[in-house]
């Protein structure tokens, strides 16, 4: 075990679409991922939905039904249960909108990219459940607007969730997990630095080595479901 989790009162974790690659979930960068099949620009920005909103509702919609055909993978389970067992303060930071974390269990986490499972109404701006398809004709179940549905996710432009939250739990950790990351959204490709700033250890266990590779004090490489098991024993 490359750190000693005794002497810890607080740890960090980020983690990508890498942690959920092997439970069938595609990544974004890469090959094969949805930024080779998609335009960034139509289904992940607020002009992309202004312009087509039904493209960006059947991209999201896709997404979401392929829920239901997956389940969270150990690399999941293990985070929920060192989350169980570790006495001190441990905060899950995920940019993946997918429910895998929620479903094995993981308490404290903050989704920053938002939920495929949540839809929010431009006009009330209500935050609902959904596990359905939405389209440009949904009436908003609130305010009865029709149009004005789009799903609860973070699109490039716009402020990630939950951020004081995240920045003051970076502010005094002593370990900083990046997972299945590669690196290359702001601010969640920062925060390894925001950590080591607090004399924090920082940690990336990855497939391939992220954009910051070089800035982490320890790197692992290979699968999500081998490393973070090994990783994370109490
Ligand atoms: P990326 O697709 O950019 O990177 C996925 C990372 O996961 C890469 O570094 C891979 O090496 C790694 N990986 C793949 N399979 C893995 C496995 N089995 N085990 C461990 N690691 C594995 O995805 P993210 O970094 O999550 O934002 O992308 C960040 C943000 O970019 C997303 O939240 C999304 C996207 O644009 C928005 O849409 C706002």
């Amino acid at each position: 075990m490359p750190v000693d989790f005794s002497s810890m009162q607080s740890v960090v974790v980020l983690t990508g679409a890498g942690i959920s690659a092997e439970s069938g979930l595609s990544t974004f960068r890469l090959k094969d991922g949805l930024w080779d099949n998609h335009a960034v620009d139509d289904v992940a920005t607020p002009e992309g939905f202004l312009r087509n909103p039904a493209l960006v509702h059947q991209f999201y919609n896709a997404r979401r039904r392929q829920l239901s055909s997956v389940v969270p993978n150990l690399a999941h389970a293990t985070l929920a249960t060192f989350e169980r067992n570790f006495t001190g303060e441990f905060l899950l930071v995920t940019q993946n909108i997918d429910d895998l974390h929620d479903r094995a269990g993981s308490q404290n986490l903050i989704h920053m990219h938002g939920e495929l499972l949540k839809s929010r109404c431009i006009a009330c701006r209500r935050i609902r459940p959904v596990a359905m398809d939405m389209t440009p004709d949904s009436l908003c179940p609130d305010c009865g607007q029709q149009g004005a549905l789009r799903p609860d996710v973070v699109w490039f432009e716009e402020m990630p969730i939950g951020l004081e939250q995240i920045y003051s739990a970076l502010a005094c950790c002593d370990l900083f997990v990046s997972i299945g990351t590669s690196g290359n959204v702001y601010p969640a490709a920062g925060f390894f630095q925001e950590a080591r700033r607090a004399g924090a250890q920082t940690v990336e266990l990855n497939l391939d080595p992220g954009e910051h590779a070089s800035g982490f004090d320890i790197c692992l490489y290979g699968p999500a479901t081998k490393l973070v098991p090994d990783f994370f024993q109490l």
